[in-house]
């Protein structure tokens, strides 16, 4: 396969996946499956469809049907379900009741076929009682829709289930030579097909969560691309909230969003409180995530500029996304300053200038930013959407609901766009709406 690098390329960026030397012939296994699927025999067309606009999307969520591995089990790695049990549901228990609020929130992030809710479920249900009444929501998500279609069904062989303890079995109905998951599970179960990869990251979803579950998943992500979930899985946590990630993922996780605690036999994460940061911010004196959060890897940090400068602003932006790309800000915020010096009054500068200041925690510089893209072309639709998703993060809720009908009224006139689609992908204004409606609905 000629072109199996520039597959690897889009994968990455889509889906997070990343497949080293070792891996690429799987990969090229799967999307010749895929192509014959579709009936076509050349891998360039393949490489347009996968790319164009308007199907990107849905290929990748059916192209990744053949490149995840949905490896899973009830009870998987049992020590952090022990954990989970004994150690962590008490401090829940006992902090929702200390806040008055009614409900546990989990979250089962990567669920494949669904072992892993089910599981956290059983536990709850079995321990109803400990419960003393709060009611318990657990989301569960994957980007494989065949994955989540087996997870919805909940119906697993019989050989799975009478491995598991008496006390668990009574949550199934056994038929045949298969067992059905009983709906009083089913019932505190949302599946949802989510891309952890995609921005925007679904935070009007998730918040104030209990607990993340997010295991196994990040074996084949690269480090980048596993810090941009973790400060999303930091913002859509409760604070104190937990973190399971599998024992085997051996992570440098950062200190500013997660401490280590002993649980039992196993280690979990909690979110560190930077409600400092967050008051502060509030009064507008620092920004809300602590500081380059997201550092560019040391060995890009003197990456030269090239020399021989492209002129147009669409080259320059292009380039400033390339050093976004591979984590290199501080390159990527020199090209946008040039690109200001000369084209002062172009709103896509701006607000990728924001999006980059947002990236790396330079919250206020981003709403700066933000907001003079907005001065230049009111009816910048995305400028207006990442405006209003600082001030959500922020907790300024009336602000962030006005820059959400803000984007409704900027999509009903036509969003603005101007050079962006060619740089990089936008939210369609479909989407765009759909998001701003969800948030205001929140
Ligand atoms: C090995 S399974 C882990 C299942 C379960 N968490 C466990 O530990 O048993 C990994 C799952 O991550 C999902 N996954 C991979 N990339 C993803 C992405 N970008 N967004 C959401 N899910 C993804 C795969 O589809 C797969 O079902």
């Amino acid at each position: 396969m000629k072109m199996i690098e520039s597959f690897v390329e889009i994968i990455e960026e889509k889906t997070g996946l990343f497949f080293d030397p070792s891996r690429k012939k799987y990969l090229q296994d799967a999307i010749e499956k895929r192509m014959a699927t579709l009936g076509i025999n050349n891998e360039e067309d393949y490489y347009t469809l996968l790319t164009s606009p308007s199907f990107e999307q849905k290929e990748i969520l059916e192209l990744s049907k053949f490149i995840t591995i949905p490896e899973t089990s009830f009870f998987r790695h049992q020590e952090q379900f022990e954990a989970f049990e004994e150690g962590v549901l008490p401090e829940i228990i006992k902090d929702r009741k200390k806040q008055g609020k009614p409900e546990i929130k989990i979250w089962s992030a990567g669920c494949s076929t669904g072992e892993e809710p089910y599981s956290l479920a059983f536990i709850l249900t079995a321990n109803k009682e400990r419960l003393q009444g709060l009611k318990v929501q657990i989301y569960a998500s994957d980007i494989n829709e065949n994955a989540l279609k087996i997870a919805r069904q909940g119906v697993y062989p019989q050989r799975e289930v009478t491995k598991l303890p008496k006390k668990y079995q009574r949550f199934f109905t056994f038929k045949d030579d298969v067992c059905i998951v009983k709906r009083e599970i089913k019932e505190i179960i949302k599946f949802m097909r989510i891309n952890l990869v995609k921005e925007p990251f679904p935070l009007y979803l998730f918040n104030d969560l209990d607990v993340i579950f997010c295991r196994n998943v990040f074996i084949y992500f690269r480090e980048r691309t596993i810090k941009r979930i973790l400060r999303n899985f930091h913002i859509c946590l409760r604070e104190n909230g937990y973190l399971f990630l599998a024992p085997t993922e051996a992570l440098t996780i950062d200190k500013q969003l997660f401490s280590t605690e002993k649980v039992g036999k196993s280690f979990v994460y909690r979110k560190t409180l930077y409600q400092q940061s967050l008051e502060t911010a509030r009064k507008k004196e620092s920004p809300i995530l602590p500081k380059a959060i997201i550092k560019p890897p040391t060995h890009l940090e003197k990456m030269p500029l090239p020399k021989s400068s492209p002129k147009s602003p669409k080259e320059l932006l292009k380039m400033a996304k390339q050093f976004a790309d591979i984590g290199a800000y501080q390159e990527t915020v020199q090209i946008c300053h040039k690109l200001l010096d000369n084209y002062p009054t172009l709103p896509e500068a701006h607000l990728f200038l924001g999006i980059v200041y947002y990236e790396t925690g330079k919250v206020e510089e981003a709403i700066s930013s933000f907001k003079k893209a907005i001065y230049l072309n009111p009816d910048f639709a995305l400028a207006h959407f990442y405006l209003g998703n600082i001030y959500w993060h922020l907790g300024e809720v009336n602000k962030a609901l006005r820059s959400y009908k803000n984007v409704l009224k900027a999509v009903s006139k036509g969003p603005h766009y101007g050079i962006l689609p060619e740089i990089m992908d936008v939210i369609s204004a479909g989407e765009l709406e759909k998001i701003a409606k969800e948030y205001i609905k929140a």
